[in-house]
């Protein structure tokens, strides 16, 4: 069986790679979560038929796609030297048109991109925000990286699931650092940055998300005031931004005041040896 041994295994062979002296103790085995078919990654070996011959190309003549997509796909590949490069936005737009990337949207996807379905399959397995499976349309990542997690996101994210539980509208999830660690802790709601959420916030949140209305708009990361005071308003047709309650100190505001700060010296070049 091929398998990774461990060091007991090679104590006898080790002259050449392996240190000698004392054995260092065996670390005790600790217990992975892993999903029903054994992996620790959900669907990366889902079985494959090989009694079944490969998919071809999908045939225009017998694939109707939508005129959007079609159009939308179209323009991706406009884009790039190499057609294959609008694989992900092609897949993106199908997973907008049908909810996930669906047998039909990958097979449409590679009817306009001219490539096969296997082909696109295999970029929207490997791509975690690519649904291969049916989900609810609002996706709701909650990260749960080092900052937010800091700053109670776990709790969120579990307040989150039990409001939405059983609604298959939401696809609730935890997701790694979104890159807005200053807002911690933070979720991505249908593509909106929003942050800092206080779990006593959740409920009004589900429910503006339900109701279609903006979420908590006081914290979105698009309206707040940033360092240059004119950044926001300057997104076209936007009011102006809404001041984030938070309880992490008072909000920036107004101009900055003071002079700036002072420039370090670069450090001296280290000394010749002699
Ligand atoms: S740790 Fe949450 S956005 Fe970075």
């Amino acid at each position: 069986m091929i398998g990774r041994r461990n060091r007991r295994e090679f104590a006898h062979t080790s002259a050449v790679d392996e240190p000698q002296g004392e054995l260092l103790p065996v670390p005790p085995a600790r217990d992975v979560s892993r999903f029903g078919h054994g992996s620790r990654v959900p669907g990366w070996d889902d079985a494959v038929d090989l009694g079944k011959d490969p998919a071809q190309i999908p045939d225009p003549a017998t694939t109707p796609v939508p005129q959007a997509l079609r159009s939308e796909i179209e323009a991706h590949m406009a884009k790039y030297p190499d057609f294959r490069s609008a694989a992900i936005p092609a897949l993106a737009a199908a997973q907008r048109h049908h909810g996930w990337c669906s047998p039909d949207a990958i097979w449409q996807a590679a009817c306009v991109m001219r490539l096969t379905p296997g082909y696109l399959i295999a970029v929207a397995s490997f791509y975690d925000m690519l649904e291969t499976r049916p989900v609810g349309r609002h996706a709701v990542y909650v990260c749960t990286n080092i900052s937010c997690s800091l700053c109670g996101a776990d709790e969120l994210l579990d307040r989150l699931k039990d409001e939405t539980a059983g609604d298959p509208q939401f696809n609730v999830r935890a997701f790694e650092c979104l890159g807005a660690c200053d807002i911690a802790p933070m979720a991505s709601v249908d593509g909106v940055y929003v942050g800092p959420i206080a779990v006593g916030e959740v409920p009004i949140l589900v429910e503006q998300i339900r109701e279609g209305l903006p979420p908590l708009p006081g914290k979105q990361l698009r309206l707040r005031k940033s360092t240059d005071p004119g950044a926001a308003r300057a997104i076209a047709g936007a009011a102006d931004p809404v001041t984030p309650t938070t309880s992490y100190g008072a909000p920036m505001s107004g101009e900055a005041a003071g002079p700036p700060a002072k420039i370090e010296a670069p450090p001296p070049p280290p000394e010749e040896d002699a």
